[in-house]
């Protein structure tokens, strides 16, 4: 095998670190980018390699075999993204990224050129921190008590990249990211998982006049019970261990996070027993805590991996998810966190979009995507842009959004990626409002005329009253609702969480009054049948009897849960970049759990394995097949969901698939 040659991308003090143990390696340093010539120059003499002004420069050298890149944490994104789409592997700083949506982003880059990207968290390759997780699941059973802090003191100016805003400053992100890690580790070790997310994270800080954070503490909480206490710090000095303990044996580590390094690759993990007696089990390497990263990073290069199986992709991603929540509740904010002010669009080109089924419904002229998207699990203005960027690109012009979802965020974000992308007249909006206890025809006009104001629009496609008064007549709704059509607020109005005879009710009357009816229907459908509702006071229009009127009167439904939460989500699949919307047991079968949905499971999972596609998308394509116009909302939280989802538009069932998955 020829050496690999390596470019690197920056000449600060890492750069040097993983030069020199490139020695150690069979790979070959074959340049070194800088922003200034000069320094380029110099690094390349020391190091000897060749010199490249600029960044670019290197990326797009032909004789490069992988790049590292080792520039301050804002530029991680940018540089890495340069990379994938040159098909140049990349070994990545930690943190990968300022934010977790541009970590989903690279590695959806990564998938779609089909090239190596990693984070260069070299402590998880270490064998010490192979051994603390055998350790782990050899003696300690969950759930865990943690101790993890990585605490340095040092003095630098404003301007330096440890306390500098506009580089990512701050002590979370540049070491508390490795107490993080770790714990997500542990707790995953007794769970027989790679690594567990965080369900809550509260945490402390000291922050400098940058808002940037010169210390940090974090309490988390883990679903199976487990807890950690986490610390970073730039401005303190602490001893930097880590302690696991399930109560009765506790495991420590002293040299947790250089694995020896400094110590003349020598390092100890001591376990102690309940009765306090000790026992050590010694660490030696014979290569560098680098040179065994860059090791493992060749091997999965020569294997043709586009991510490792230490540091794997998802893995990344659920600690920047957990590193934006532990920052979050600090109120720290970066410039790429605001989906308005970034620098670099997450996604690029929106304009060049992919085709996506269409239907259109009387009232609104614009075509409608058959796939829908809903609005009300956006963290954050970048997360929002990124997620309706790459669903807009994806051929999707339909977005859910309602008065009380995310506190109004959700409007919020939805006006705000409009204006921003100009593309008002593009989309078609379906906002709700008057949810309960406010589902009062009074307070239809209020309501919606905030929703309108959060979007900075004068009018929604679609309304639909978020749910429904039965103690109130029907007509008094659809007075309200004729007014605000009349008036040009709203195109076309519906209902959400209507029983069939309200539905009835309400469009018999509009038609007696020679009015507007309800011409659309927000309730769930799915191929699973709701047993009991998800929330108090919502429907279904599975039954069979709602589905004969649906298609007697060619009522267009907009069905919610549409993929039934999670149900058809084989569990294999539940790798940290999908999600199931309550993974809670309870609500499964309090829900879904009836021997007929078990059945419908079933042949969903056997019908998906002879088409070659994924039963959550199958299930999807049923809820697409109906003999009325249905434009399913789907509420992904990254891209991998939405491009999954949307894939359930490009299967083809038959009438008789349709009828022997729904059990007819
Ligand atoms: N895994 C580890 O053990 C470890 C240890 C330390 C740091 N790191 C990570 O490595 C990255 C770099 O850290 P470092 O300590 O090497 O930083 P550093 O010493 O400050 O060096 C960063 C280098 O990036 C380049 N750069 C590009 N834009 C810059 C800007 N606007 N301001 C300053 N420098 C800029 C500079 O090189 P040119 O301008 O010459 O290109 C500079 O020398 C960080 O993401 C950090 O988290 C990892």
């Amino acid at each position: 095998m020829k050496p690999i040659r390596w470019g690197i991308l920056g000449t600060g003090s890492i750069a040097k670190a993983f030069a020199k143990a490139l020695n150690e390696t069979d790979g070959e340093l074959y340049a070194v980018a800088s922003n200034t010539l000069n320094r380029a120059i110099e690094f390349s003499q020391s190091y000897k390699c060749k010199a490249i002004e600029g960044y670019d420069n290197l990326i797009s050298m032909d004789e490069i075999d992988a790049i590292y890149v080792a520039t301050p944490h804002t530029s991680h994104f940018e540089l890495s993204a340069k990379c994938l789409m040159n098909k140049k592997p990349v070994l990545c700083e930690k943190p990968m990224t300022i934010n977790a949506t541009e970590t989903m982003a690279l590695i959806d880059l990564s998938r779609k050129y089909k090239t190596l990207l990693m984070e260069a968290f070299m402590y998880k390759i270490h064998p010490q921190t192979q051994r603390v997780i055998e350790l782990i699941k050899e003696r300690l059973k969950g759930p865990l008590q943690i101790k993890a802090e990585f605490c340095f003191s040092v003095d630098v100016p404003e301007t330096h990249r440890l306390v500098n805003r506009d580089l990512g400053g701050g002590s979370i992100l540049d070491i508390g990211c490795y107490p993080l890690s770790i714990s997500r580790h542990a707790v995953g070790a007794v769970n027989d998982l790679n690594f567990m997310n965080p369900i809550s994270i509260e945490a402390n800080g000291e922050l400098n006049d940058q808002n940037i954070d010169l210390n940090a503490s974090a309490s988390l909480v883990f679903e199976d019970g487990s807890t950690s206490e986490i610390k970073s710090a730039t401005n303190m000095q602490t001893n930097s261990n880590v302690e696991i303990s399930d109560g009765k044996d506790t495991v420590f580590i002293n040299q947790p996070w250089h694995c020896g390094e400094f110590t003349e690759r020598k390092s100890q993990i001591r376990i102690q027993n309940q009765l306090g007696e000790d026992e050590f089990v010694d660490i030696e390497t014979e290569k560098g805590i680098y040179a065994i990263e860059i090791d493992h990073f060749s091997e999965c290069l020569k294997n043709h991996e586009i991510e490792s199986s230490l540091v794997p992709h998802n893995d990344s991603h659920g600690n920047m998810i957990a590193l934006d929540s532990w920052r979050k509740n600090l109120k720290i904010v970066y410039d790429d966190d605001r989906g308005e002010k970034r620098r670099i669009p997450i996604v690029q080109d929106i304009s060049k979009r992919e085709s996506l089924p269409t239907l259109k419904i009387s009232g609104i002229d614009k075509d409608l995507s058959r796939i829908v998207f809903g609005c009300d699990n956006q963290s954050d203005t970048n997360h929002a842009f990124a997620m309706f960027d790459h669903f807009y690109k994806n051929g999707g012009n339909v977005f859910d959004t309602a008065y009380i979802y995310n506190d109004g965020k959700s409007d919020y974000y939805l006006g705000s990626w409009l204006e921003s992308r100009d593309l008002r007249e593009e989309v078609v909006i379906l906002g709700k409002g008057a949810h309960t206890p406010d589902c009062l025809p009074e307070k239809i006009r209020p309501q919606l005329e905030e929703t309108l104001s959060r979007m900075s629009t004068s009018y929604l496609d679609i309304y639909c009253l978020h749910r429904d008064n039965e103690s109130l007549p029907v007509t008094d709704f659809i007075d309200e609702l004729n007014a605000l059509k009349d008036e040009g607020l709203i195109k076309v109005f519906g209902a959400s969480n209507w029983s069939l005879s309200r539905f009835k009710e309400a469009n018999e009357y509009a038609k007696s009054q020679g009015k507007e009816p309800f011409s659309v229907l927000s309730n769930n459908f799915s191929l699973a049948r709701m047993n009991n509702p998800v929330w108090p006071g919502c429907y279904s229009c599975s039954e069979d009897n709602y589905v004969d009127y649906l298609r007697e009167n060619n009522v267009a439904i907009f069905p919610w849960s549409s993929q039934a939460r999670g149900f058809f989500l084989d569990s294999q699949e539940f790798t940290g970049l999908a999600h199931v919307a309550d993974p809670n047991q309870e609500e499964q079968k309090r829900v879904w759990g009836s021997d007929d949905n078990l059945e419908r499971r079933s042949r969903c999972f056997e019908l998906a394995t002879r088409k070659g596609v994924d039963p959550i998308q199958l299930a999807l394509a049923f809820v697409l097949h109906q003999e009325f116009p249905s434009f399913p909302l789907i509420g992904p939280r990254n891209f991998f969901e939405t491009e999954s989802s949307l894939q359930a538009s490009k299967i083809s069932l038959t009438r008789n698939e349709i009828s022997w998955l729904n059990l007819k």
